[in-house]
């Protein structure tokens, strides 16, 4: 380890984020009753331009009035590249109680659009004499918020989460794809006249946890959009949960199941991490740096990687 130690993500459940729009407030009741760790309801791109002040309104009230449990409570606010963003902050902060814990900046492109957002809010807090201070989440969707993810993992010690937008993320990239996520049918490798599949998010999933495990950001991953795909969403879901990533975004509710399912380790998982854990202990006790266990090597590394498996279930069993 550095002589810089890796400081902890927050410690609370983020397995699945799921989101509404902001002028759809029928469904907000559901949002809360649902088993997502987190609530998104949106002002950005699922809300029409004309409707964003009434869907401001929706939101504060629901913020308000709605009983959320023990959610983490976010408002996705649009870019600071519209007309429309300071008015999301100043107006929801200004109007809902401190039941709101956390604002979601999207587009994000450099530490400054967080240190914006972050100024107003502190700004908004202080006039109005709110003691809880909103936390930060930022969505990583284009090629400068990912040419810069490390100075944005960086930028401001409210930022508590950072998540992958494939759709927009593609668009800015100049991708030759319309899925949300996912498997890309171009996306492939020959060997012996059959297709391989590869998978063209990865680079970016791994550039945002490697960024966010350096600066104790939770790594998320975004959505999925064909929410008739239950198999692609928990080949996506896997894929990132293996990567680092701590959860995943729910379009749709009857993706929230399916995402709490894969970032929950499994209990095969978990017994096998307390196994090597023990395997280690033992070997310690005899002296020894390194064990056997099921025919491998497992050594000081492996007890790391078990402890991750093991604080994992814990904080959600205790959340
Ligand atoms: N959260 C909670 N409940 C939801 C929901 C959501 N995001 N979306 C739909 N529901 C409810 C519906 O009201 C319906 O409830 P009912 O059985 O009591 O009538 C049930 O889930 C089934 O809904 P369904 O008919 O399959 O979907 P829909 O056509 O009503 O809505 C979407 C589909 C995709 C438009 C909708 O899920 C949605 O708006 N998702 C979020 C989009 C978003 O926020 N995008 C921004 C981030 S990318
Ligand atoms: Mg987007």
């Amino acid at each position: 380890m550095s002589f810089r130690l890796q400081p902890a993500a927050p410690a609370r459940p983020n397995r699945c984020q799921l989101f509404g729009p902001g002028s759809r407030p029928a469904i907000f009741e559901k949002m809360a009753t649902s088993a997502a760790d987190v609530i998104n309801l949106d002002l950005e791109d699922s809300v029409a331009p004309d409707d964003k002040p009434q869907a401001r309104r929706n939101i504060i009230e629901a913020i308000n009035d709605i009983d959320w449990g023990v959610k983490h409570l976010s408002v996705r606010i649009n870019g600071l590249d519209t007309p429309f963003w300071y008015r999301d902050v100043v107006e929801v902060l200004e109007a809902a109680g401190d039941r709101i814990d956390q604002i979601m900046i999207p587009k994000v492109g450099c530490a400054s659009d967080v240190y914006a957002v972050d100024a107003l809010a502190t700004a908004v807090e202080r006039a109005k004499g709110r003691t809880k201070p909103v936390s930060l989440e930022v969505i990583i969707e284009t090629a400068a918020g990912i040419a810069h993810v490390e100075e944005i993992a960086a930028s401001s010690p409210r930022l508590q989460a950072m998540s992958l937008g494939a759709a927009d993320f593609a668009a800015s990239m100049g991708m030759q794809t319309t899925g949300i996520g996912g498997t890309q049918e171009d996306y492939y490798m020959v060997r012996e006249g059959r297709k391989f599949w590869s998978d063209p998010w990865h680079w970016a999933q791994t550039a945002i946890v490697a960024a966010c495990r350096t600066h104790g950001v939770l790594p998320v991953d975004g959505p999925f959009g064909d929410f008739s795909d239950d198999e692609g969403f928990i080949a996506q879901a896997k894929r990132s949960a293996t990567l680092g990533m701590v959860g995943k975004w729910a379009i749709h509710p009857k993706q929230v199941a399916l995402a709490n399912e894969v970032f929950t380790p499994s209990e095969a998982r978990l017994t096998e991490a307390r196994e090597i854990l023990a395997a280690m202990a033992e070997a310690q006790r005899t002296g020894a740096g390194a064990a056997v266990y099921k025919g491998r090597l497992v050594d000081i590394a492996s007890v790391r990687q078990a402890e991750v498996i093991v604080r994992q279930a814990e904080m959600i069993a205790g959340g």
